[in-house]
């Protein structure tokens, strides 16, 4: 009688990636998280495979930052080096990359800045490279998070013309200006170093700019669209998997895993039964993958 079923082949599994070797440094703010080289990333992927997960999501930790976020690019960076030591050992990993700024720029913004502010479309060009980069270096999809209008059409147009045309896009399509990425920009350093993300994500109380978002980014491309953060908005999910065809993917970020770790930790509440709990009620409101840091913990409880 149950009407929803969650299972370890619906996970996405986030990993930060880092230069260098043997390093593995744990992410205080996101317990089980860790920065980690290609070779640990390796292992941790393979245990996160071995337990049924097909997929992980790639953030990476940057030798150096600048203005411009020129890390981004470059082929022997954590990323790309990550990408092609994940596919050597596992092949059938399918392996996504996060295409964004702002963990490569020294203000943490998303995207380059003229007068003091973010540059929607001077950041395309630059993002457009990026994902190329990361194509290059053998990413099975890619996943811009940037919220530039315009960058879903860029990507797809770089890589068509560069021999990448069966290479999807999944798109943060909603993605909102949101407190609960707290961790996560301990975790990538990428906390704007002035003002705020407020002028391209999107206003915590909108919800029907979200399908106006989402039916644009299917318009220039996306293959996969995402609702980010997910807990907080399950109604978004909801309307976006109404109104649209193609799978919707919701982000269970890093506010919504630690403040479970958290309160676990304290004895507050069961932390297996409430990751549980979360994760069903984004599949019940129509997720068909959920980008979670609960992966491996949750797989191992449904593989028993
Ligand atoms: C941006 C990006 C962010 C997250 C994923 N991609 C941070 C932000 O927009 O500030 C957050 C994920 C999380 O909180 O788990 N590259």
């Amino acid at each position: 009688m149950r009407e929803t079923a969650i299972s370890p082949d619906n996970f996405v599994y986030p990993l930060f990636v880092t230069n260098g070797s043997g390093v593995r440094l744990p992410i205080s703010s996101m317990p089980g998280c860790f920065q980690e080289s290609a070779d640990n990333a390796v292992k941790n992927a393979r245990e996160a495979f071995s337990l049924g997960i097909p997929a992980v999501i790639l953030f990476g930790i940057p030798e150096y930052k600048d203005e411009t976020g020129s890390a981004a690019c470059k082929e022997t960076e954590a990323v790309q080096t990550a990408v092609k030591a994940l596919k050597d050992a596992l092949p059938e990993l399918y392996v996504i990359t996060d295409v964004c700024m702002c963990e490569y720029t020294s203000h943490g913004h998303c995207g380059v800045i003229r007068n003091g502010d973010v540059d929607n479309d001077a950041t395309l060009e630059l993002l457009a490279k990026e994902a190329l980069s990361h194509a290059r270096a053998g990413a099975d999809m890619v996943a811009p998070s940037d919220m530039m209008d315009g960058r879903v059409g860029a990507i797809r147009e770089a890589l068509d013309q560069h021999g990448f045309s069966a290479l999807p896009i999944m798109s943060y399509a909603a993605k909102y200006a949101s407190a609960f990425y707290g961790p996560f920009r301990q975790a990538a350093d990428s906390t704007p170093q002035f003002g705020d993300r407020l002028s391209y994500q999107m206003d915590p109380a909108n919800r029907r700019e979200a399908l106006r978002e989402v039916a644009l980014d299917i318009e220039e491309g996306a293959d996969v669209v995402m609702v980010k953060p997910a807990l907080a908005y399950l109604d978004i999910i909801s309307d976006v998997r109404n109104a649209f065809d193609l799978p919707v993917a919701a982000y269970n970020v890093s506010g919504e895993y630690a403040m479970v770790k958290a309160a676990a930790q304290l004895g507050w509440i069961d932390g297996d039964r409430v990751m549980l709990e979360m994760l069903t009620a984004m599949r019940r409101a129509g997720a068909d993958l959920i980008l979670t840091y609960f992966a491996k913990d949750a797989a191992k409880i449904l593989q028993q």
